[in-house]
């Protein structure tokens, strides 16, 4: 392992069936006043948000509601949350959602003291905070991105058409998170395929980049498999507890930080992705899946020993006979009949993106630099021209 790290999470996880308890011993540590983040009424179905709530009271809390926190929140939602977070003069930020409201909430923790203009500051020159953070609790309620123990924030402003993710240093990650598998069983099938997908693409993410033998890599695969087995269980089943927790545990370190140690990461799928997102407003998870084969097709000659790998670890594809390309090609074949098979979305046009909006896109996509290639502009219009 070549590179160089500090390591560091300090999100306490709470998990399983009896996962609520930790709440109850967390909120003592914080102040009377909580700012109660959520999305569009989920968790009022579901019984979830009667459970919070009560954990809240019986803890003595003043409980100020901020919900309606949409898929990919947005800018102007994240102005009128912290106009209440001010208003409720907020101790806690307790987010009950999915990465959506989790993300919004960490934007809001780091804003509430802020005197600048946010967007700007943390979205477009990516500073990090310099005034006091009011700390994040988080209960999960659909798995997937890893927000509930990561310093990201993916905020979408649609003035802009710019969909733009700042990963936070430890100290916006959730103080603590309320991982219960069992809050997820309600997620619809679309998005639980969705938030599987989302994990598979941030494990190849952090996996596609460095040819050095790293650690880091032999996890990821191990995760890998873990979740494409899960994947297949949940979407015969999806109350199957099992599966659904495993998938849920998955996520969590699929983005916690650790896999990506001694890697420099690539993330072009997310830049791709989030571009589409920008301008269509579609699900996360399948604005990836739809844009990632034709991407990996483009990437395989830049960095053929990784996919072969890939393709003989976590695919089983057998080498023998073959080129490294041509175990490469088989491994990303049968990832794409595995994603087929899952239901996942696999072009553009399926989320509502049209030629029209090609020249748009391309420009609304951000470029990394730590992959096998970094892309120029004729490149990300090749693969996205792929992905219709
Ligand atoms: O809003 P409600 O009514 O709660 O409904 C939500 C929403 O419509 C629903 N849902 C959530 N839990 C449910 C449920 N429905 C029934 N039962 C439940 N238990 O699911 C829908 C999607 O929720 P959302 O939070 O948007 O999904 P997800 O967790 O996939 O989050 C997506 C957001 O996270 C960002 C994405 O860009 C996107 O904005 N990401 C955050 C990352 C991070 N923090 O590190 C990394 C990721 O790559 C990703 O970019
Ligand atoms: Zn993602």
């Amino acid at each position: 392992m070549i590179g160089n790290f500090t390591y560091c999470n300090p999100t306490k996880l709470y998990f399983g069936r009896d996962a609520l308890e930790g709440l109850k011993a967390e909120l003592p540590k914080y102040g009377k006043n909580v700012l109660l983040v959520y999305g569009g009424g989920s968790i009022k179905k579901n019984g979830v948000y009667e459970k919070v709530v009560a954990a809240l009271k019986e803890s003595g809390k003043e409980i100020c509601e901020d919900g309606g926190v949409t898929p990919n929140p947005s800018y102007e939602k994240l102005c009128d949350g912290i106009a209440r977070a001010r208003a409720a003069k907020a101790d806690l930020i307790l987010a009950v959602g999915g990465g959506s409201v989790c993300d919004y909430a960490k934007a809001v923790s780091v804003s509430v003291h802020c005197g600048e203009d946010v967007w700007e500051k943390y979205f477009i020159r990516f500073e990090e905070p310099d005034c006091a953070i009011v700390p994040v609790g988080c209960v999960l309620t659909m798995v997937g991105t890893g927000s509930e123990m990561n310093g990201g924030s993916v905020i979408t402003n649609h003035a802009q058409k710019l969909k733009i993710g700042h990963v936070f240093g430890e100290n916006v990650f959730p103080k603590f998170s309320v991982l219960d598998p069992e809050f997820t069983f309600t997620v619809p099938k679309y998005q639980m395929i969705s938030g599987i997908y989302d994990i598979m693409s941030h494990i190849l993410e952090q996996y596609f980049s460095g040819t050095d033998d790293n650690t880091s890599d032999y996890i990821a695969e191990g995760l890998l498999r873990s979740l494409i087995h899960s994947a297949g269980i949940a979407a015969e089943n999806p109350l199957d507890y099992e599966a659904r927790s495993n998938i849920m545990w998955t996520a969590t370190w699929a983005l916690n930080t650790l896999i990506a140690k001694g890697k420099t990461t690539d993330w072009m799928v997310h830049m791709l992705g989030q571009a589409v997102a920008a301008h269509t407003d579609a699900t996360h998870g399948m604005t990836l899946s739809a844009v990632s084969m034709p991407y990996y097709r483009f990437l395989l000659p830049y960095g053929t020993a990784k996919f072969a790998r890939y393709a003989v670890n976590v695919w089983n594809v057998d080498p023998a006979g073959k080129t490294q390309t041509e175990t490469a090609q088989e491994g990303l074949r049968r990832m794409e009949a595995w994603m087929k098979e899952l239901g996942l979305v696999m072009n553009i046009t399926e989320l509502g993106a049209t030629r029209e909006m090609l020249d748009g896109i391309v420009k609304s996509t951000l470029i990394m630099d730590g992959g096998y290639k970094v892309l120029d502009e004729k490149d990300i219009r090749a693969i996205l021209s792929e992905s219709f």
